[in-house]
């Protein structure tokens, strides 16, 4: 019998760290399988899948920039993958793509499960309206947090947010222009991919409080500039995506598997080669 057959998809994945992780967790529970990394840039995400799948492929992580359109190839998506309407988690059954998206329950588990932060009535300021931050504002309502604050660069983007959130008590839009006049915030989501180009969103007169905790969604070099901005505005909570990653990826792994993995062994040696976050 063949290996069963996993993958992360998306444009860059060379320094995906994906792979290290389900190598861990497979070795972990005890189940073979090999988990690789594949680039989408050539021939994109469709073509990509199709020759995953030729190839024995039974399940593939999604990352940037294909998250959306993992969301239109799956066949059939799971209620939370449809309400954030991109799909990071896809499960090949009876033939077809089944899409999920694990990166809001993985955000969540981290902050709340290793942090020890309690979401609930929490007023959340999140940064960027794209892939990322459309599949985490889901589950942070469902924590129970009392407001969302969408901002990003364009308008529009936020505005579509909010809209397909459908929770018109709790959420509102605007631009980074606009985010003074929205109050204080417990919790601040950096969601943008700004940190990839080494930037930070422009944010101006955004003044965190030292009680306002601060994470970005991204890890490694494309979180320092937030982190920066954090701790040069006396933030004494900021962190970054890598706590979220082992667990969106340990949701994923139990979608295919249907066991969960011990996730801290497997993040503590993560964070030990990565550096502090
Ligand atoms: P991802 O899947 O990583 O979220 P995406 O869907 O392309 O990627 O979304 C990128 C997000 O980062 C968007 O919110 C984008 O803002 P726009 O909608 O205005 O494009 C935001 N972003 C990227 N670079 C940015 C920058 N330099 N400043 C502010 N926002 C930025």
């Amino acid at each position: 019998m063949s290996i069963p057959h996993y993958a992360v998809l998306g444009h860059p994945v060379t320094q995906s760290l994906s792979p290290r992780i389900h190598a861990a967790f497979g070795q972990q529970t005890g189940l073979a399988l090999t988990y690789v990394a594949l680039d989408t840039e050539e021939i994109g995400l469709a073509a990509t899948l199709a020759r995953f799948a030729a190839a024995g492929g039974l399940g593939a992580n999604v990352t940037v920039p294909d998250k959306a359109e993992a969301a239109g190839l799956a066949h059939i998506l799971s209620p939370r993958a449809r309400r954030a309407g991109v799909a990071n988690t896809l499960v090949l059954r009876d033939g077809v793509w089944h899409g999920d998206n694990t990166d809001g329950s993985g955000l969540v588990r981290d902050l709340r499960d290793r942090r020890g932060l309690d979401l609930h009535d929490m007023r959340v300021l999140m940064l960027g309206a794209g892939g990322a931050a459309q599949g985490v504002a889901p589950a942070l309502l469902d924590a129970g947090i009392s407001q969302l604050v969408v901002a990003n660069r364009t308008r529009s983007r936020a505005y579509d947010l909010i809209d397909r959130l459908g929770d018109t008590e709790r959420t509102r839009a605007c631009t980074l222009r606009e985010i003074t006049g929205m109050g204080e915030f417990d919790l601040i989501v950096q969601a943008t991919s700004a940190g990839h180009d080494g930037v930070l969103p422009t944010l101006p007169d955004l003044m965190p409080r030292a009680d306002t905790v601060c994470v970005d969604l991204n890890y490694g070099r494309a979180a320092l500039s937030f982190m920066a901005w954090a701790h040069q505005h006396g933030v004494q909570q900021a962190f970054d995506g890598l706590g979220m990653l082992v667990e969106q990826a340990a949701d994923a792994f139990e979608v295919w598997h249907g066991q969960r993995p011990d996730t801290e062994p497997v993040y503590a040696q993560l964070r030990m080669s990565t550096g502090r976050g």
